[in-house]
């Protein structure tokens, strides 16, 4: 029986992962540590706790004696980290709990593999970490050996993690991999990215704020398609090994947030361009190649499908309440980010 250990399993796409383990893995133990930030609704993973594979350690992974302790109780042969500091608009106005999760959190996990022993450490990364592409060049894409070049706070401590997993698997061995995923949409995002935000003002009829022209190119990926490919890292990748997962479904904002209000019937003069973002990468575009030759791994989900049934899942009763829920949560962030954008 394998005992995994996931961080950040309450968080949108970590829970996500821990869902589909408990449902096509139903012979391992699924452990989640989980600080629960303001990103994380305790709703999220209500079902889960009911599991007899699953327990839910409430730790901050920059606790190393917690972290130690669970590795004690728990001995994981696998460990998977999601846990981090993941929106780009906070890391601009406040960048150290970034450094500290995303970084030193990272640090205290690998350090506890490499005292406790583990079969394979997986990080969860990002194409962030490539810096951006010019929205002039469609021919060019991120493949893993294009040079690490960021932006932001957020993807500058994604990409210092990136840096020091390498560094472990080289200078202790430590049998690591790590996956480099763009911009993921689906059930349980909290609402201060742009789709589930985007979803809950169109519902409400409230404006929708799009920074600058509204040009910028995302590649969009469905939450379980990115999951199953982190799976076939875990059980088929090779260690020391990058592998880059992408939607080939590369949308403008303007596209994603127009499409949102169509599906919802509601008019476009809804859309109100705001400040744009400081530094706003322009384009993501990933070439998942690789993790097809090496994995076999395709996303399956296309975005025709995807967004409905995301859309469908935030309009239905558990999805609007849980979403209520997460938009009281945010308030106090929504009026700092956007109150000086007008
Ligand atoms: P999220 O913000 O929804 O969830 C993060 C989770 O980590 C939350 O449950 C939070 O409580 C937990 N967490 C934060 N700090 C912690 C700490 N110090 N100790 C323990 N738990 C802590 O993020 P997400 O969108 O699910 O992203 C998960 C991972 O995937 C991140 O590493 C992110 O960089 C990466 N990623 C995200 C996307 C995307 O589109 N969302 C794309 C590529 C990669
Ligand atoms: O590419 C992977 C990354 O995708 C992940 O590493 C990050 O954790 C994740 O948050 C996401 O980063 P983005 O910055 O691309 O996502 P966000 O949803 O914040 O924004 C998507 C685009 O929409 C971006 O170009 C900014 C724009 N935007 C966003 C918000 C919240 C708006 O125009 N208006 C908004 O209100």
């Amino acid at each position: 029986m394998e005992t995994i250990l996931v961080t950040g399993g309450a968080g949108f796409i970590g829970n996500c992962f821990c869902k589909l383990l408990l449902k096509e893995r139903p012979e391992w133990k699924v452990v989640n540590v989980d600080s629960l930030t303001y990103a994380a609704n305790p709703n999220t993973i209500k079902e889960e706790l009911n599991n007899p594979n699953y327990k839910f350690y409430k730790t901050d992974i920059r606790d190393r004696e917690a972290i130690y302790k669970i590795f004690e109780e728990e001995k994981p042969n696998i460990v998977v980290n999601f846990a981090a500091e993941s929106h780009v608009d906070r890391s601009i106005l406040d960048p150290e709990s970034f450094l500290t999760t995303n970084i030193i959190g990272t640090e205290v996990l690998m350090d506890a593999c490499r005292k406790y022993g583990i079969e394979r450490y997986h990080q969860v990364s990002t194409d962030e970490v490539y810096g951006d592409l010019p929205l002039d060049r469609p021919d060019l894409f991120f493949h893993e050996d294009t040079p690490l070049h960021t932006s932001s706070p957020y993807s500058t401590s994604k990409a210092s993690a990136d840096l020091l997993v390498l560094a472990y698997f080289r200078t202790y061995g430590l049998p690591v991999t790590i996956s480099r995923c763009s911009n993921n949409y689906g059930p349980y995002q909290f609402p201060e990215k742009l789709i589930p935000l985007m979803i809950y003002k169109a519902n409400h009829d409230q404006k929708l704020p799009v920074y600058g022209e509204g040009i910028n190119i995302r590649d969009w990926l469905y939450v379980e398609d990115h999951c199953r490919g982190i799976l076939a890292v875990l059980e088929k990748g090779r260690v020391g090994e990058v592998y880059n997962l992408g939607g080939h479904n590369e949308r403008n904002n303007l596209y994603i947030v127009k499409r949102i209000l169509s599906e919802l019937n509601k008019p476009e003069s809804l859309i109100e361009h705001v400040a744009d973002r400081h530094g706003h990468d322009q384009r993501y575009a990933i070439d998942p190649a690789k993790a097809n030759k090496e994995l076999g791994w395709d996303p399956i989900t296309t975005f025709e499908v995807g967004i409905k049934k995301t859309i469908e899942w935030y309009l239905s009763d558990k999805g609007s309440a849980w979403l209520d829920e997460c938009m009281k949560q945010n308030q106090e962030w929504l009026v700092k980010n956007y109150k000086n954008r007008k």
